[in-house]
């Protein structure tokens, strides 16, 4: 009797000990269920929220293209919804996640659940903040956030991609994912080696796609990549000229910026060896923070001696799994 009283009430137990607010609607947006944080974050733990329509209680979000809020979208579709940040006039940062509930094959409501991310948010701007001072000038930034970069789902049959997704200021926050990557690496040792040095990658990854001209597409457009993206050695052709000329940046960086996008195999003979470690680092940073700024893959590491170990968790088969790199001989094996 005791057990099923505790299993009665487990929800109740569970659903009061989250740090994160929980709130269940019905299928007409009335409030069937809400727990502590939830009413703490609302700052009035004493009202009765139950019978309400949740937009009386809580302001509704911005409208999407089709004229509904992301939880209506979620009642009509029962497609669910992660992640949706909602900045409130105060300057709290909120991410929720909008979770339909079903009975018995029956749709009968969504759950939604707010987290306050107000301090990750804070940080990342005071990060995108410094990262900015460090950059040469306010064109480079312009260019950086100009360059969109595309989510897609990728179809192994047709060989063609849907756009799943749009990534607004692309360039910039793939410079600085790489940032972000390289700092791992560099604390796990790898700025250690010989023939590895920070300032030089760290200007790399400034200005390798400077140049890059990504064509306009629109979600749901199913396109042959090969078609319709520009050969990359044509970018990073640019990018080199760019900084060699306007930013008078060194040889050796201008080489790795030049035959980014090159195999290993197409350099020219006069590429000196002593390049390849940086250059070998600086095309597995640059695909791993393409992967991470489109889709948010994680990634671990670790650096024993001259090799790199990345684990990396990815849609794509042939990118998935755990590999170990040689920067000085360049042998790359699955483990
Ligand atoms: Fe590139
Ligand atoms: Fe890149």
């Amino acid at each position: 009797m005791r057990v099923a009283s505790i299993e009665n009430r487990l929800l109740d137990f569970v659903a009061s000990s989250m740090e994160e607010a929980l709130v269940m609607v019905d299928n007409d947006l009335i409030v069937s269920f809400i727990n502590d944080a939830a009413k703490r974050m609302l700052r009035n733990e004493t009202a009765e929220y139950r019978g309400k329509n949740v937009y009386n209680i809580i302001p509704g979000p911005p409208r999407t293209d089709a004229g509904k809020t992301p939880l209506e979208e979620v009642i009509e579709t029962g497609i669910p919804k992660r992640g949706i940040l909602r900045t409130t006039p105060d300057g709290n940062h909120f991410s929720l996640n909008y979770t339909p509930v079903v009975l018995d094959g029956e749709q009968i409501g969504v759950v939604i659940t707010v987290q306050d991310v107000t301090p990750f948010v804070s940080l990342e701007q005071e990060l995108d903040l410094a990262f900015a001072l460090t950059l040469p000038n306010s064109k480079v930034e312009r260019r950086l956030k100009s360059i969109v970069e595309y989510r897609d789902r990728y179809d192994v049959e047709t060989k063609h991609i849907t756009i799943t997704g749009i990534v607004e200021n692309g360039g910039y926050r793939h410079v600085v994912n790489c940032l972000k990557i390289f700092s791992s690496l560099a604390v796990a040792g790898v700025t250690d080696l010989i023939g590895i040095e920070k300032d030089q990658l760290v200007q790399a990854f400034v200005f390798h796609d400077l140049g890059k001209s990504q064509p306009v597409l629109s979600i749901g457009d199913v396109v042959d990549p090969k078609e319709v993206f520009e050969d990359s050695k044509l970018h990073a052709q640019r990018s080199a000229e760019i900084a060699q000329d306007y930013y008078s940046i060194g040889d050796d960086i201008v080489e790795i910026i030049r035959y980014h996008h090159h195999g290993e195999h197409e350099l020219p003979s006069s590429f000196p060896w002593r390049l390849l470690p940086m250059f070998r680092l600086f095309q597995l940073i640059d695909g791993l923070s393409a992967a991470a700024t489109r889709g948010g893959v994680p990634v671990r590491f670790a650096v024993r001696d001259c090799t790199v170990e990345v684990t990396e968790v990815n849609e794509r088969p042939q990118y998935n799994g755990t590999w170990r790199i040689n920067l000085y001989t360049g042998d790359r094996i699955k483990i």
